[in-house]
């Protein structure tokens, strides 16, 4: 008899065949139209990455796997597939008429789903929840299909989006995960620091609000990391405010390649972006710009990398001023 994990793992693949399958009958049509036009995915591409369609109906994948295959309820509810239903009896598909992306574990076996609505139904992605096997903060979506191509480029990168990582795999560039929109666990960047001997990380969260939020949390989570010199640690945020996936539709990979390879080092970008809203030809925003990157430095716990970058910070301020290494020296 099967482990538990085992049966759960077993559902799991069978659900994946089961949405793919959706995905080619009448009711997928819309599905794959979107994937095809909106999304510009080629066949390949949909193969490559198993995705599906979940039916509307309140309980087809259900009826599939409890009726059918005669699957115990309980164990496809520990699947995170049906969800109970509110003080009756019963239970439900947890995901209806949306497109499905699995996530997959390093050895390639379906752990859970992202599921994304069409059109502006709410939310715009839902996922599985927690299981025993899907961790999320020990999860990123696509390292199975990433893994050979970071050791190979020695270089990881970290989108934000499903959709980011498809499209520039899609593109040929392979070396590329996404967190699945939760915070980066330093645990996440330790499994890609296990492929990468140069110990090089990307982050190319989105250019919004929310994406460099995101980019500046993770930062704080590898600093320790970071001044040790065990991550080369380089933020990309591409220019207009968009996604890996957005840029991908109206500009070519060289393009992006070139953002990658001109990615500054996270010190070079946070102090960049503290400087980025200030004029400085206004006394008292350089004052501010001076007071914020003073602080920044002061927590470098190495001082020849904080020497290194005063007078960096100097020369970006005004052109190698000495008078503002003195000012930013004595203000640490
Ligand atoms: N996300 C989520 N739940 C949401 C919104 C976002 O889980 N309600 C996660 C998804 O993994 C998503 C990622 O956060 O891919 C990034 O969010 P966002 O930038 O808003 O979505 P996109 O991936 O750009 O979505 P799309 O391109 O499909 O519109
Ligand atoms: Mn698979
Ligand atoms: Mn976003
Ligand atoms: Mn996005
Ligand atoms: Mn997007």
């Amino acid at each position: 008899k099967l482990s538990l994990r085992d049966q759960l793992y077993e559902i799991l693949a069978l659900t994946a065949q089961f949405f793919q399958h959706a995905l080619r009958q009448p009711q997928g049509e819309a599905a794959l139209t979107y994937l095809e036009q909106a999304r510009q995915l080629r066949p390949e591409t949909i193969q490559h990455f198993e995705l599906g369609y979940a039916p509307a109906g309140w309980q087809t994948l259900y009826g599939y796997l409890v009726e059918q295959k005669r699957y115990p309820v309980e164990l496809v509810e520990q699947a995170g597939l049906i969800v109970p239903r509110q003080g009756g009896k019963g239970h439900y598909d947890r995901f209806r008429d949306r497109l499905m992306i699995p996530i997959h574990d390093l050895q390639g076996r379906v752990i859970g789903f992202g599921g994304r609505a069409f059109g502006e139904a709410q939310p715009k992605y839902l996922n599985s929840p927690e299981t025993e096997l899907f961790d999320k903060g020990n999860t990123l979506f696509a390292l199975d299909k990433a893994r050979g191509a970071i050791a190979k480029d020695d270089r990881a990168v970290v989108v934000e989006g499903y959709f980011d990582v498809i499209a520039l795999h899609a593109a040929g560039i392979t070396n590329v995960v996404a967190s699945l929109g939760t915070a980066l666990s330093l645990a996440q960047v330790k499994q890609l620091l296990r492929y990468t001997e140069s110990k090089q990380v990307v982050f190319n969260f989105d250019a919004d609000a929310a994406g460099q939020r995101a980019a500046d949390r993770a930062i704080g989570e590898l600093a320790n990391l970071a001044y040790k010199g065990e991550v080369q640690l380089r933020i990309l945020t591409i220019p207009d405010g968009k996604d890996p996936d957005e840029f991908l539709q109206n500009h070519a990979v060289a393009d992006y390649q070139t953002l990658l390879n001109d990615a500054p080092l996270w010190l070079d970008w946070q102090i960049q972006t503290l400087l980025a809203d200030k004029d400085l030809d206004q006394p008292d925003q350089f004052q501010q710009g001076i007071q914020s990157i003073a602080k920044l430095l002061g927590d470098l716990p190495n001082a020849s990398l904080r020497t290194h970058y005063i007078h960096r910070c100097a020369e970006w301020l005004s052109r190698g001023n000495a008078r503002l290494t003195v000012q930013l020296e004595s203000d640490l």
